[in-house]
C-alpha cells in the first residue's frame, strides 16, 4: 500500500554547521513512532555527512536534484551513481524552482526521471500550476500533462518506485497554501490520471505529496484527505520543532 511521507526539502539554505545542527536537533526531538516516512533533503556537499549522521535514525537523507547523465564532462553536475554512493537512495526531479529558474524542461525530467529509476532510485517527482493557470480554471490539464510528459515513459513496476508531489508554484514560500479542499481535487484528479494509464494498483499504491507553505497549524487538515499521503515541505523543515509537528500530523 502507499505510504505516508513527511520530506524536508531544504533548498539551498544550510551549509555544514547548518545541516549538522539542525539534524541534532531533530534527533533530539524524534519520537519513536511516527505513522510516516520521515526524510530530508540537504544540499549536495552535505548529503554524505547527513547521511551518517542519521544512520541510527529513521530519518532517510534524499537529494535535491540529479543529472540524468551518467558520467563525464558535464561541469558542476552530480551523477546517480554519485548519490548513491554518499547513500542516497531517493532524489527530487522536477521542483518548480529547478522548472523556472534553471530552464528544466518536460523532455529533461523525464529523461532523469527514467535514469533514476533504472538505476534503482526512488523519485519524488514534482509537479505544479502557476497561478493564472489556476486562475484559468487550466490547472488540472497542466498538472496531468506535466506527469504524462515527464512519468509515463515508465512501466507500471517502475512506477512503484515513484511518489508525486504536487506543489501549487502560487503557494511555495508564499505564506498562502492550498484549502485542503483544492489539495484533495488535485490529488484525485492525479489518482485518477494515474489509474486510467497503469490501472487501479499503481494509482493506488503510488504516494502523493502536496507542497506549498505546510506548517504545522495546517498539516493535520491538509494530511487529512483521503488522496494526501504526506508533504513535502520547505520553510517549516529548517525548524526542527515545526518539521516534527508536521510529521506528527499524522
Ligand atoms: P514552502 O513549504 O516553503 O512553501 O516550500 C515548499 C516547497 O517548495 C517544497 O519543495
Amino acid at each position: 500500500m502507499r505510504k505516508n511521507i513527511v520530506a524536508g526539502n531544504w533548498k539551498m539554505n544550510c551549509d555544514l554547521p547548518m545541516t549538522q545542527t539542525l539534524i541534532s536537533e531533530l534527533k533530539k526531538g524524534l519520537q519513536t513512532d511516527y505513522n510516516c516516512e520521515i526524510m530530508i533533503a540537504p544540499s549536495h556537499p552535505c548529503l554524505y555527512p547527513a547521511f551518517n549522521s542519521t544512520l541510527d535514525t529513521p530519518i532517510e537523507v534524499v537529494a535535491q536534484n540529479v543529472s540524468e547523465q551518467e558520467k563525464g564532462a558535464f561541469t558542476g553536475e552530480v551523477s546517480i551513481d554519485m548519490l548513491q554512493s554518499v547513500g542516497v537512495k531517493t532524489v527530487i526531479i522536477g521542483h518548480s524552482e529547478r522548472r523556472d529558474s534553471y530552464g528544466e524542461t518536460d523532455e529533461l525530467l523525464a529523461a532523469k526521471t527514467i535514469a533514476a529509476v533504472e538505476k534503482g532510485m526512488r523519485v519524488i517527482f514534482c509537479c505544479g500550476e502557476h497561478l493564472d493557470v489556476r486562475k484559468a480554471g487550466n490547472h488540472v490539464s497542466v498538472v496531468t500533462s506535466q506527469i504524462e510528459k515527464g512519468l509515463f515513459q515508465l512501466s507500471a513496476a517502475q512506477m512503484e518506485q515513484v511518489v508525486i508531489a504536487y506543489e501549487p508554484v502560487w503557494a511555495i514560500g508564499t505564506g498562502e497554501t492550498a484549502s485542503p479542499e483544492q489539495a484533495q481535487d488535485m490529488h484525485a484528479a492525479i489518482r485518477s490520471f494515474l489509474k486510467d494509464k497503469y490501472g487501479e494498483m499503481t494509482a493506488n499504491h503510488t504516494s502523493i505529496l502536496y507542497g506549498g507553505s505546510v506548517k504545522p497549524a495546517n498539516a493535520v487538515e491538509i494530511f487529512a484527505k483521503p488522496d494526501v499521503d504526506g508533504g513535502l515541505v520547505g520553510g517549516a523543515s529548517l525548524d526542527a520543532t515545526s518539521f516534527l509537528a508536521i510529521a506528527d500530523a499524522f
